[in-house]
């Protein structure tokens, strides 16, 4: 096991490359199965999660290469459609297995994911839409197990615009009979990224970044290659970091729309924040943060991958602000670790009331999910003295070296082992 053993209050400075989207990557690599070829996918952050998905999909029968941020996954031989429990329950993006599977293969046993740290996370909108476009459906033993001779294309609307679902029915659809319509359909960057891929497989999708998609299905997707988005979450948590040490830093990321809301909620609590160029500089030297309110919301709204991390940042800002999720109403594992840190919040159903605090003070605390971990990160590395941040095997599911990185910026941080759980 490792910890990151954290001394506080050092300001940051220089600048750091942002990696490949873990999200997006999640769901490029699971497309290749609609097609039996060899793709490669640039720009592959080499995190645990896609270190997980490489071995679920080598598990179906996919040969695959990872290194230097390049995976090259040749789906030429698939010969097993089943995405087992082991695989599955350490990572809920196995579910983008299922539709693939499902739509080239016509069968598709995949186990149901747990839940996480923060609560249940249902999958009746993936279900449904498969049943939509004509797959039979059994709940076995804690496995979906889906038949389809040949999927029908169809009306399916969501009632949530869900990431994953959207993801799930587009690779579903687009070797379906016929024309799928997709309302309410998510418009992540990463679904955006999803429908590019798809199309340079041979897809045919319309209405791309829209809440309205339709695709025409094909009989046949070839293999491609495509160079990933960069992580907007990575390059909020960044830009957090730097906002929280009052620092001036710049980050190398090229995708400043993704983060526009982001960048917005900073500028209102006092940073200055400038795009050039694909270099974003965020200058927070001696500003005194001010409390601002976040919802969280679907793309292109605050995210709720940035809630723990903003938390953290106001946890230090001059005033009182309250933190709502509306994608995720118990996502808040993270305030009770915060408080040991001697942040002052208060949980109210889906919202958290953040009262500034002038200092934090070093602690032992605990991580308990990815953007948790960053939080407490975040917190640590503004607080006096030191702190030591456990479990962080949460933390490399979704930063690529982070403790590196935030070194290169003046930060002192280690990563060490430990025997303590
Ligand atoms: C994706 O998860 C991301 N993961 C999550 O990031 C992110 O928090 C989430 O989207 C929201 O933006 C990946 O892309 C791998 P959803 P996903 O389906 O697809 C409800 C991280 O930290 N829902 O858009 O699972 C659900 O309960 C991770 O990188 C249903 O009710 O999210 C939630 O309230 C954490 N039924 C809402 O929709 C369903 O069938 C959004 O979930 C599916 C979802």
């Amino acid at each position: 096991m490792e910890k990151f053993i954290i001394h506080g209050g050092r300001e940051l400075s220089g600048k750091v490359k942002i990696s490949g989207a873990k999200n997006s990557a999640l769901a490029l690599m699971p497309a290749t199965l609609l097609n039996s070829g060899i793709n490669k996918i640039l720009n592959t952050p080499e995190v645990n999660d896609i270190f997980t998905m490489k071995k679920l999909l080598e598990q179906l029968g996919v040969v695959s290469e990872f290194s230097n941020n390049e995976i090259v996954l040749d789906t030429s031989n698939v010969n097993n459609q089943v995405a087992p429990y082991e695989l599955v329950k350490k990572m809920r993006a196995s579910i983008y297995v299922l539709g693939p599977l499902l739509s080239k293969y016509g069968y598709a046993k995949v186990s149901m994911p747990g839940g996480c740290a923060w609560g249940p996370r249902p999958i009746n909108l993936h279900i449904e839409a498969m049943k939509k476009l004509g797959a039979e459906i059994e709940l076995e033993e804690g496995y979906i197990i889906a038949k389809s001779k040949k999927l029908t294309g169809t009306k399916i609307h969501f009632d949530v615009p869900s990431v994953g679902a959207t993801g799930n029915t587009l690779m579903a659809a687009s070797l379906a009979k016929g024309t799928t319509l997709i309302t309410n359909a998510a418009i992540e960057p990463e679904i955006t990224q999803l429908c590019e891929y798809l199309e340079s497989m041979g897809a045919k999708i319309h209405g791309i970044g829209t809440n309205n998609l339709e695709i025409e299905g094909v009989d046949e997707l070839n293999s491609a290659d495509i160079v990933n988005i960069s992580d907007r979450i990575e390059a909020g948590t960044l830009l957090c970091t730097a906002a929280i040490t009052k620092s001036n830093i710049q980050i190398e990321y090229p995708n400043y729309d993704h983060i526009e809301a982001i960048a917005t909620k900073l500028e209102d609590s006092g940073c200055k924040i400038l795009n050039n160029n694909n270099i974003v500089s965020i200058f927070a030297k001696d500003v005194l943060l001010k409390s601002v309110d976040v919802t969280t919301a679907v793309y292109p709204g605050f995210p709720t991958d940035m809630q723990a991390q903003w938390i953290a940042l106001m946890s230090l800002a001059e005033g009182t602000c309250t933190v709502t999720d509306t994608i995720y109403l118990d996502r808040f594992a993270h305030v009770p670790e915060l408080c040991r840190l001697g942040a002052d919040i208060e949980l109210k159903n889906n919202s958290a009331v953040v009262r500034g605090k002038k200092f934090l003070k070093g602690a032992k605390v605990m991580s308990t999910d990815l953007r948790a971990s960053a939080s407490l990160v975040l917190a640590g590395l503004a607080a006096e003295g030191t702190s030591e941040v456990l479990r962080i095997y949460h933390l490399d599911r979704g930063y690529q070296k982070i403790e590196e990185k935030l070194k290169s910026l003046g930060a002192d941080i280690e990563r060490v082992q430990t025997d303590e759980f």
